[in-house]
């Protein structure tokens, strides 16, 4: 007995030994992996980082890695994202369709689709439904700008003392894409604004945390009772949800008369029918989720950075007011259109998206066949990560490339100008979906906040501490900020 066990452990010896995974021909350099794991032993798993510093310090602008038996291939700085995700989009616009959050989606929703039919009709129904006035009478904008005046509200009673952004900005994410998908919001501080939130970030943390490396990592364990269990149990009650929210806005509906985004879908799935459309119910459940999640996580924690910024560099606060205040004049409302008259401003939310680096490695994408990229051969299945992140910062395609300073965005003459080098929606036909909804929520509620109010860094506050918190966005530690009024009500 004793003697099988030994005979058993030194052949588990001699297959990490001398087994290799077999690296594809030609394929970009990186760290050899051993069989089952992959790198899994060379990251720290709770926080790789620091890791990944090192690896593309050592091997430059394509470096590959093995998630257990999956070849993953990293790409930093802007000429190889490029070269894949613009230039070579068809071979690089899939999805990896064997991790844990592909699992959890089920192959509906959009984000974890593979560059496939399905998906290219449902990016196309969504950039047709968000434009402006694509969902009955109100606007986009009108949308935005009237949770923007309840923003105000909120902000003029509690204007005097400091106050934590953190809830606030979160919630009025969330309603304006409620706003979009249901036609409703509801008051700050409601129970039914919170109700995701703890499902979105506890699911969040497992795929993103060591369990979620782990199932990724390890196809042979996914069926034991093990913690990313949880990521299932947390879907469907999350779809319960949105079928309950669905199911009562079905009760005020009249066909052909949509006032939101589900409406529009509802509308589609009548006009398609039955046979074989990939619009149906159980979709539009995960479809609503997605954009939920997707949209709100990022909004809130740009607007973070966005205040986290202006508080603490009041110079350039005050440029802002002072341009915004000049373009309005007796204007009721800012709108979208008057961002071509205020560079600076542009420049100065363009700079915060830049450093806030939001979605450091954008999602995943997934070679569809086998491909060439900067000289190597990449197969068929090759997990892509692209690191939005170096290009953000890197250097020669910025004057500033690591510090906080709106002239990165503006020319001599002092008109804005978007370098190349901007991508923290990613690029290429994967592209945020939300961007033009994101944009347009950037600059309506800062120039319409800063319109009113003098934000400012409150005095017992400290040092700002401009280090973000890891997780799949990035977002600054908590903080206070002061506000008052800057003119009579
Ligand atoms: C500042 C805010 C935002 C940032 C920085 C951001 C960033 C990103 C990034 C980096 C991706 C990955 C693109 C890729 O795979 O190459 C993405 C995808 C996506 N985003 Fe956003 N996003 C933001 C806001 C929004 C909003 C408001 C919505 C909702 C309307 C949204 C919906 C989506 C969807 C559905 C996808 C998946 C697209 C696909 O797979 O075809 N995002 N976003
Ligand atoms: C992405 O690039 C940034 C900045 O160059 C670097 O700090 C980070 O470690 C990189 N991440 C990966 C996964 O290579």
């Amino acid at each position: 007995m004793l003697g099988f066990f030994i005979l058993v452990c030194i052949f588990v010896c001699l297959v990490f030994l001398f087994i290799r995974i077999q690296r594809p021909k030609n394929f970009p350099p990186g760290p050899r992996p051993v069989p089952i794991f992959g790198n899994l032993f060379q990251l720290n798993i709770v926080n790789p980082l620091k890791d990944f510093e090192r690896l593309a310090q050592r091997y430059g602008n394509i470096y590959s890695l093995y998630i257990g038996g999956t070849p993953a291939v990293v790409l930093t700085g802007l000429k190889a994202v490029k070269e894949a995700l613009v230039i070579k989009a068809a071979d690089f616009s899939g999805r990896p369709q064997n991790l844990l959050v592909s699992h959890t989606a089920e192959r509906k929703g959009i984000v974890f689709l593979d560059y496939d039919p399905v998906w290219r009709e449902h990016r196309r129904f969504s950039l047709m439904t968000l434009r402006n006035f694509g969902m009955g009478k109100q606007s986009m904008e009108d949308r935005i700008l009237g949770e923007t005046e309840h923003l105000v509200a909120l902000l003029e009673k509690s204007a005097g003392g400091p106050m934590d952004p953190q809830t606030l900005f979160h919630d009025a994410a969330s309603n304006i894409i409620y706003l979009v998908l249901f036609g409703v919001r509801y008051d700050y501080g409601d129970e039914r604004l919170k109700q995701f939130i703890p499902l979105f970030t506890e699911s969040a943390k497992i795929a993103n945390g060591p369990w979620g490396m782990i199932y990724d990592t390890l196809p042979v364990v996914r069926n034991l009772p093990l913690p990313f269990k949880r990521s299932f149990t947390i879907v469907r009650i999350m779809k319960q949800m949105v079928a309950k929210m669905v199911n009562e806005h079905k009760t005020t509906r009249v066909p052909e008369e949509p006032r939101d985004f589900v409406d529009c879908y509802l509308d589609e799935i009548d006009k398609r029918g039955d046979d074989d459309s990939s619009f149906t119910e159980s979709q539009l459940l995960m479809y609503v989720l997605e954009l939920h999640f997707a949209g709100t996580e990022t909004t809130s924690s740009t607007l973070l950075t966005v205040f986290l910024y202006l508080t603490t560099y009041p110079d350039v606060q005050e440029r802002c007011q002072q341009e915004i205040d000049e373009v309005l004049e007796g204007n009721a409302h800012a709108s979208f259109e008057d961002r071509h008259k205020m560079p600076y401003t542009q420049a100065v939310i363009h700079e915060c998206q830049r450093i806030a680096n939001t979605v450091p490695l954008s999602l995943f994408h997934c070679t569809s066949r086998d491909t060439e990229l900067m000289g190597y051969s990449i197969p068929k299945g090759t997990l892509i990560i692209p690191n939005l992140s170096s290009v953000l910062s890197e250097e020669g395609q910025w004057k500033f490339p690591h510090e906080f300073n709106p002239a990165n965005f503006l020319n001599e003459q002092g008109r804005f100008e978007k370098p190349e080098a901007f991508i923290p929606f990613s690029a290429g036909p994967r592209m945020c979906l939300g961007e033009g909804l994101a944009r347009m929520e950037l600059f309506l509620i800062l120039v319409t906040l800063l319109r009113r109010f003098q934000f400012f860094w409150p005095e017992d506050a400290g040092e700002p501490d401009f280090t973000p918190v890891y997780g799949i966005t990035l977002t600054p530690k908590p903080y206070r900020m002061g506000v008052r009024l800057r003119q009579p009500a």
